[in-house]
C-alpha cells in the first residue's frame, strides 16, 4: 500500500493507536511528520479531498472543550473521506451516570476505525483503548499528554527551521499542568534539542529535570539564547487554589512580551499551543507579531498532522484484521 503522496509503506509507525509521544522513537516521530509534511501541499491545492478513508468511521469523543484539535481532526478524517461522528458529551448518556468504560462499549459496537478521545483525567485514553477494536487516538488526557500537538508544533519548527536537532527550544508558563509540555518535552528531547523550562516555583512540577531539561524561574535568563519560545496559558481549571498572586503580577514577572523577548535569539520564534489569553502569558501585539509568531502555521500544521496520523493507524488497524482474518482461515 502506498500513501496518498507516494511514500511507499507504514513501517516507520507499527502502532496501533496513538496514545503518547513518550516512548516513541526519533524514527517513528520522524516518519510521521515527513507524512504529515506531504499532506501540508495536499491542504494548499485546490484539491484537498482524498479517498483514503472512504466507507471508514471517525468518531471525535470529547469530554473537555476544544476549538482546534476537534475542528482539524472533524476535517482532517473528512478530507480523507472518512466518515465523522462528533460525540458532545452534553448531549450523550453520559449525562445519566453511563459510564466511560460502558461509552466506550457502546460506541466500539458501532464498529468504528478511529475513535479520537479528549479527556479531563490522565489515564482515561489509555484505559479506554484497551477496551476498544479500533484504532485511538489521544486528543489530551489531563495533564498528561496531547501527542498530536507535539507533531503538530515540531512540524511547524521544522519547517521554519529544517530540523529540531540541537536547537534550544524554552517551554514556559503552567507547566505543572500543561500535557503540551509534556509531550513536547519527549518529543523534542528525542530529536535532539535542548530543552528549557521557564515558570515560577509554584507552577514547576518538582524533578521535572529527570525528563532531561533544564529548569529557570527567572524569564529572561531562561530566555538567553532560545530559537523557539513556547508560551502555556494558565490552565485554571486544573487548578485547585490559587498559584499565582494575580495575572497582572504573572504577567509582569512571566508574560512574554518585545523586551523579554530580546534576550532570545535575534530570529527566535514564538510559538502557543492556543487558547490564548492575552496580557496574561502572552503581550497581544507579540501574538500578533508575523515577524515572530507562528502561532497561526501551528493551526494550519495541525491539519495535516491529524490527516497523517489518520491514514497511518487506519492502515495498521486494516492490516492486522486483515492477518488476523487469514491466520483464521
Ligand atoms: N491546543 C489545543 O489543544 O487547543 P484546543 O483546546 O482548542 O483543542
Amino acid at each position: 500500500m502506498t500513501s496518498a503522496h507516494g511514500t511507499s509503506a507504514y513501517e516507520g509507525y507499527r502502532h496501533r493507536h496513538l496514545l503518547g509521544i513518550e516512548g516513541l522513537t526519533a524514527t517513528e516521530i520522524l516518519f510521521l511528520l515527513d507524512l504529515s509534511d506531504g499532506y501540508v501541499a495536499v491542504n494548499r491545492s485546490e484539491d484537498k479531498k482524498k479517498d483514503l478513508l472512504d466507507g471508514r468511521t471517525v468518531i471525535n469523543l470529547f469530554f473537555e472543550s476544544s476549538t482546534r484539535t476537534r475542528t482539524s481532526f472533524e476535517l482532517a478524517a473528512k478530507r480523507l473521506g472518512a466518515d465523522v461522528i462528533n460525540m458532545s458529551v452534553a448531549w450523550s448518556s453520559i449525562k445519566k451516570g453511563e459510564t466511560l468504560i460502558d461509552t466506550a462499549m457502546t460506541l466500539n459496537a458501532m464498529h468504528p476505525d478511529v475513535l479520537v478521545v479528549r479527556h479531563p483525567d490522565s489515564g482515561a485514553v489509555q484505559l479506554l483503548s484497551e477496551k476498544m477494536n479500533c484504532a485511538v487516538i489521544n486528543g489530551g488526557d489531563g495533564s498528561h499528554e496531547h501527542p498530536t500537538q507535539a507533531l503538530l508544533d515540531a512540524l511547524t519548527i521544522r519547517r521554519r527551521l529544517g530540523t529540531i536537532e540541537g536547537l534550544q527550544i524554552a517551554i514556559c508558563g503552567d507547566i505543572a499542568h500543561s500535557r503540551v509540555a509534556r509531550s513536547n518535552i519527549h518529543l523534542l528531547t528525542t530529536l535532539g534539542a535542548r530543552v528549557r523550562l521557564i515558570a515560577p516555583p509554584t507552577l514547576m512540577p518538582s524533578s521535572i529535570e529527570r525528563m532531561g531539561v533544564e529548569t529557570f524561574t527567572d524569564m529572561r535568563k531562561g530566555l538567553a539564547g532560545c530559537d523557539i519560545v513556547m508560551m502555556l496559558r494558565l490552565q485554571t481549571e486544573r487548578m485547585q487554589g490559587s498559584y499565582v498572586p494575580s495575572t497582572r503580577e504573572y504577567f509582569h514577572f512571566f508574560g512574554l512580551d518585545h523586551e523579554k523577548l530580546q534576550a532570545a535569539k535575534p530570529n527566535a520564534l514564538i510559538m502557543h499551543p492556543g487558547p490564548m489569553n492575552r496580557g496574561v502569558e502572552i503581550d497581544s501585539a507579540l501574538a500578533d507579531d508575523i515577524h515572530r509568531s507562528v502561532i497561526r502555521e501551528q493551526v494550519e500544521m495541525g491539519v495535516a498532522v491529524r490527516m497523517a496520523c489518520l491514514e497511518t493507524l487506519n492502515h495498521n488497524l486494516h492490516l492486522a484484521r486483515s492477518q488476523q482474518e487469514q491466520a483464521a482461515q
